[in-house]
């Protein structure tokens, strides 16, 4: 079986099943701002997360929990707009998954109308099926997100790994069965993330899940070393941004300081 390269226009919710089908591995990064997206687009990512992450790693703040639906829509279209060929996703922020379908319908509207990003993402479990179903009907691409999420940081009593098979299984199937087009799987077991992949048709997007996902995803500061705050330990650093960045301005300080900046 020949994988497909990467499509030279929009990537689609078809190119990703096609991912999958072809076992062709989906990478997926997190962007907030115009020249981050404009970057990872350019790399060649297949999805852009425009994550509610962006109020710990952006915001300074210690959960995701106070990104509310205008800064996502903020951030969307900035990012909508730098991005040309990935797929951009936008989370959308606690707790407008559970106020039921209309107003998650409505708010996942207004971020595609807002925005001019792609699809959507959700963390929840099989409690919240409904209403990926309703915004699956809306015409709207849902990315699920199970496992660790979180928005439930406090119930789940810290970023722990997430272990019970049957409610990870349950949780994947119901975001699959309501129509979900992918679904991450946020720190599980190695094990159980590639039963979950077995068992489903949809992409499963890992971050802290294992190898055996049908992709991967990671936040962009914890990625290329520009995270202040703590960073996960199955996070791979690809380059050291903060040493870089502190770096070049502490060299032009002393510039400025000794004349010799401007020249
Ligand atoms: O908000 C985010 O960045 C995310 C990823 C960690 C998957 O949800």
């Amino acid at each position: 079986m020949t994988a497909p390269s990467l499509p030279s226009r929009r990537v689609s919710v078809l190119d990703l099943a096609a991912a999958k089908r072809h076992q062709r591995p989906i990478a997926m990064v997190t962007a907030y701002d115009w020249p981050t997206g404009r970057l990872v687009d350019e790399a060649g990512v297949d999805c852009v997360l425009v994550g509610d992450s962006v109020a710990m790693v952006v915001a300074g703040r210690d959960s995701t929990i106070p990104a509310t639906l205008e800064q996502m829509i903020y951030h969307g279209e900035i990012v909508g707009r730098a991005v040309t060929r990935a797929m951009v996703v936008v989370d959308l922020p606690f707790p407008l998954q559970h106020l039921g379908v209309r107003k998650a319908v409505a708010s996942c509207a207004r971020i595609l109308k807002e925005t001019g990003c792609q699809a959507v993402k959700l963390e929840g479990t099989a409690g919240q099926a409904d209403v990926i179903a309703g915004i699956v009907a809306a015409g709207i691409p849902v990315m699920g997100h199970v496992g660790l999420r979180p928005q439930a940081v406090h119930q789940l009593g810290g970023y722990r790994m997430q272990r019970d098979l049957d409610h990870l299984l349950a949780d994947a199937k119901a975001a699959a069965e309501a129509g979900a087009f992918a679904v991450v799987l946020e720190c599980v077991p190695a094990e159980a993330a590639a039963a979950i992949t077995a068992a489903i048709d949809i992409p499963t997007i890992g971050i802290g899940a294992g190898p055996q996902c049908d992709g991967q995803v990671l936040v962009l500061h914890d990625l290329i070393g520009l995270s202040l705050g703590h960073v996960p330990k199955f996070v791979r650093a690809y380059a050291d941004v903060k040493t870089t960045l502190a770096d070049a301005v502490a060299q032009w300080r002393a510039d400025v300081t000794a004349r010799t900046f401007p020249a």
